[in-house]
């Protein structure tokens, strides 16, 4: 597969990451459809497209014709076989499972053209974990993007075991036709470069509230107004989603088996009590007004 013969893209996962994947995908041309098996995750997502697109042209932002094309140029479905049959590039961003990609990337493998390339944007699953659930190792790749998708411009490509040269240049060049700025790992890595730094900076910031030195609050301002973050570690996973948080550590904690890799006792409160951030309305913080 060559980048110029990639027309179509079909994005897996109509949430935090995938829609925002999708409409970046409509914005730099490309005709992408978008797929969930959730009804109300697909309903949101099209009502996030139909608002940021004009928001954006009366920011001044866009074009009203660059608007309407990328409109134009996304689908919503329900239907895995109807958005990935026509696909050139597979973009999966569903939850964070092993199993659960696993699944549908030999749903996709069966599904999709020999020739698509399968890209999943997980947080920390290496490619190779999930290559061989298809008959073509050689074009399942970790495209990884970051939240918010629209805004962030990173995107880390990773040159897994089985991953043809070919494979990882026309993803990092996808990622450039996206607006994007690609890095390429030449090997596989936990977490990648920016989820295996984050990590720690979430880990120290979880061991000061576990242990009631200071407030997620008190621990975002420090780490806002003293190192000059965006955002503090807990104001991030209420934006990243504390559930991803939890899920993360949980596959982590079932594969080491180290009790450090385990999610910390404030994330396990949080993921109880379904407060998991901005997409829940509450997390550290209150987002329902
Ligand atoms: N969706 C789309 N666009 C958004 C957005 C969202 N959720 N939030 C903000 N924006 C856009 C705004 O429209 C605005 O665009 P414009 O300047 O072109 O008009 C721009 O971002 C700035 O927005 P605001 O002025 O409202 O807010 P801030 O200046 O506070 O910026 C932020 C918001 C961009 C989210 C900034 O706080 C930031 O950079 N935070 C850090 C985010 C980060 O670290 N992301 C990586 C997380 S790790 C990750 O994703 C890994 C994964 O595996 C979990």
């Amino acid at each position: 597969m060559n980048i110029d013969q990639i027309k179509n893209i079909c994005v897996v996962g109509a949430g935090n990451m995938g829609h925002q994947i999708a409409i970046r995908g409509a914005l730099s041309g490309y005709e992408v459809v978008c797929t969930d098996v959730s009804e109300e995750q697909l309903g949101k997502a099209e009502a996030f497209a139909a608002q940021y697109l004009p928001e954006r042209v009366k920011k001044g932002r866009l074009t009203e014709e660059q608007a309407k094309n990328a409109q134009a140029n996304i689908s919503f479905t329900n239907s895995l076989e109807e958005a990935s049959k026509q696909a050139d590039f597979v973009i999966e961003a569903a939850t964070e499972k092993l199993e659960l990609k696993r699944d549908i990337f030999a749903q996709l493998d069966a599904l999709c053209r020999p020739e698509t390339i399968l890209a999943t944007n997980s947080s920390y699953i290496v490619g190779s974990k999930i290559a061989d659930a298809t008959g073509r190792p050689d074009k399942v790749v970790n495209m990884h993007f970051f939240n918010p998708a629209l805004v962030m411009k990173l995107v880390e490509v990773v040159k897994g075991p089985y991953v043809s040269e070919e494979t990882a240049e026309v993803t990092m060049e996808l990622a450039r036709r996206m607006e994007k700025i690609p890095v390429m790992l030449q090997k596989e890595m936990y977490g990648f470069l920016v989820n295996y730094i984050l990590a720690g900076l979430y880990r120290q910031a979880l061991y000061l509230v576990d242990q009631g030195v200071a407030s997620p609050q008190d621990v975002d301002k420090a780490v806002e107004n003293a190192l000059g973050h965006p955002m503090g570690p807990f104001r991030l996973m209420d934006l990243t989603g504390i559930d991803l948080s939890y899920h993360v550590s949980t596959e982590r904690f079932l594969e080491t088996g180290d009790r450090a890799d385990a999610p910390s006792p404030t994330v396990v409160e949080k993921y109880v009590l379904k407060e998991w951030g901005k997409k829940t309305g509450k997390g550290f913080y209150d987002y329902s007004e």
